[in-house]
């Protein structure tokens, strides 16, 4: 039988060539391939960078006479055997980062906040493309952002908050398509906004606050529409409010854009960030800080659509006309909008004069006008039910010239309906 002979004599071909393919693929696998003992050695390389541990706790808990993966703050993943985690925060530890660090090349979390490390951060860290989680909050590292950043592909959240970085936001940070969180408070950051924000896609939460940015704020943010949290308070921006930055930012919680100089209006589409979802899961704007700034006009009575509003610090800017009344407006005392010489009405003690005050904002001089029919119309059709009374309403307002006793029994009656 020739055919089952060669086949017995050629059989064992296979197998062996897969041993063969094997044992080459184990040998490359030892030798070069990183392990365990690569992480023993990366981290053996901090605890040799930390300069001061009050509690001592790495010196008697990292020895190598156990293993890397009962160390505090290391943990280590199941299927690869290598450390995932590293988490020294709030230890009171002094150093610096060590280039071995970078051999974490298994690391998705690294947290070191709480902590007084300091110095610049070495490019080896670019090997540690799994992470997700970055926080170097709260200690004392210098220098700009890398522009290495960009290539932590994995990132989504972001924390360097609290240090003394400095310089601008590369623009490579616009590669972290997966960033949701990003935490740049408190440093000494400069330049303008990048643009390229707006290729971070999945961005939920960002603070900018307490740095020295300058510029404008650039109306890309409005395309975010997964944006909960905006804080660039206290910086150095200028420029208005692009009119329809938060036409699409449905769940914005907190806005806070104080201690800038933000001049123009605030934009009627701010009361859209509420949406009150089919699924419960209610996500309106809860904190508004656009308090010393150099906001003008009227606040816009839609704000009273926002009814979990809970924080507004309208103060010190330069608006003018009534406070809109009712709803959770009744819950803000006058800290809220002192500051602002035009305002009138509750709480503030001036009161709205109707006959004198408000035919002023009729005023044909005013550069404003336009945006004051706006607001006069957007008052009168406010809901769709008065959207006919409301236009009647309004031909009565300009053709009779004295019209504003008839605007607000309007106002009390559309309040009704809309509370039916
Ligand atoms: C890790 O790899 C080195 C060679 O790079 C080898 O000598 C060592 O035995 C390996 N350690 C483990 C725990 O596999
Ligand atoms: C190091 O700390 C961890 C976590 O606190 C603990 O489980 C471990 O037993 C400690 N190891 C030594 C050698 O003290
Ligand atoms: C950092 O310290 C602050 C204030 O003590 C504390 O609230 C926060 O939870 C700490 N963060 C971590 C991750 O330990
Ligand atoms: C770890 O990193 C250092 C410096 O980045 C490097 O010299 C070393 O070869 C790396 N590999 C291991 C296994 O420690
Ligand atoms: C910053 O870290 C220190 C410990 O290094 C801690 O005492 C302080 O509360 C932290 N501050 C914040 C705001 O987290
Ligand atoms: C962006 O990330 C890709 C890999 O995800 C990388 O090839 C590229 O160089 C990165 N670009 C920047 C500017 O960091
Ligand atoms: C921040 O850096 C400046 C110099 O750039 C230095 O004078 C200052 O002491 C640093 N502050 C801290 C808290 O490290
Ligand atoms: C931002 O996104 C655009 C379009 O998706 C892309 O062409 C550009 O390279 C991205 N920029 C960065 C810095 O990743
Ligand atoms: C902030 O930036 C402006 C330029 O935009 C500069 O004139 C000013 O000195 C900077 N302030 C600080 C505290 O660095
Ligand atoms: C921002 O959104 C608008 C409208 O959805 C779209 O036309 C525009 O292309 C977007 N810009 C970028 C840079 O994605
Ligand atoms: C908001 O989203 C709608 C629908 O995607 C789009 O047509 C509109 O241009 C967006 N507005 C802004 C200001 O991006
Ligand atoms: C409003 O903001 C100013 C600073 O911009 C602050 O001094 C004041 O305490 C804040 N008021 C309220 C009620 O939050």
């Amino acid at each position: 039988m020739p055919k089952s002979n060669l086949m017995a004599k050629t059989g064992f071909l296979p197998p062996l060539m897969f041993l063969l393919l094997f044992a080459t693929f184990r040998a490359t696998l030892s030798s070069n391939s990183p392990n365990i003992s690569t992480d023993q050695s990366a981290l053996l390389a901090l605890k040799s960078h930390i300069t001061h541990d009050p509690h001592n706790l790495l010196p008697t808990n990292w020895s190598t006479s156990f293993s890397v993966c009962s160390w505090i703050g290391v943990t280590c993943g199941s299927r690869h055997h290598r450390v995932i985690a590293l988490d020294l925060s709030s230890m009171d530890l002094t150093g610096t980062i060590p280039s071995q660090l970078g051999n974490l090349s298994f690391l998705a979390l690294l947290n070191i906040c709480n902590n007084s490390f300091h110095g610049s951060l070495p490019i080896e860290l670019t090997n540690l493309h799994r992470l997700r989680y970055l926080n170097f909050g709260n200690n004392s590292f210098n220098g700009e952002i890398p522009s290495w950043f960009g290539y932590f592909a994995q990132l989504q959240s972001l924390y360097l908050y609290m240090n003394n970085f400095s310089g601008v936001i590369p623009s490579s940070l616009g590669n972290l398509s997966k960033l949701e969180w990003l935490y740049l408070d408190y440093n000494s950051f400069s330049g303008e906004i990048p643009s390229v924000i707006g290729n971070l896609t999945s961005l939920a939460k960002i603070s900018l606050s307490y740095n020295n940015f300058s510029g404008e704020i650039p109306s890309i943010i409005g395309n975010l529409t997964s944006l909960e949290w905006i804080d660039i308070s206290n910086n150095n921006l200028k420029g208005h409010l692009p009119s329809g930055i938060f036409d699409n930012l449905s769940k914005l919680q907190l806005l806070h854009l104080s201690q800038n100089k933000i001049s123009g209006r605030i934009p009627n589409s701010i009361s859209r960030c509420s949406i009150p979802s089919s699924l419960g899961d209610l996500s309106e704007l809860e904190s508004l800080d656009l308090s010393s700034n150099k906001l003008n006009g009227r606040i816009p009575t839609e704000l009273n659509n926002l009814g979990f509003l809970e924080v507004l610090n309208l103060s010190h800017n330069h608006l003018k006309g009534p406070i809109p009344q009712g709803k959770q407006f009744d819950t803000f005392t006058n800290d809220s909008y002192i500051g602002n010489l035009g305002l009138c009405g509750l709480p503030l003690s001036k009161g709205c004069d109707n006959d004198a005050e408000t035919p002023t904002k009729l005023d044909r001089d005013d550069d404003d006008d336009d945006d004051e029919i706006n607001w006069k119309f957007s008052i009168l059709m406010g809901y769709g039910c008065g959207l006919v009374l409301g236009l009647s309403m309004a031909y009565i307002v300009f053709t009779t010239g004295k019209p504003w006793w008839f605007i607000r029994i309007f106002e009390r009656v559309r309040q009704r309906l809309a509370e039916r």
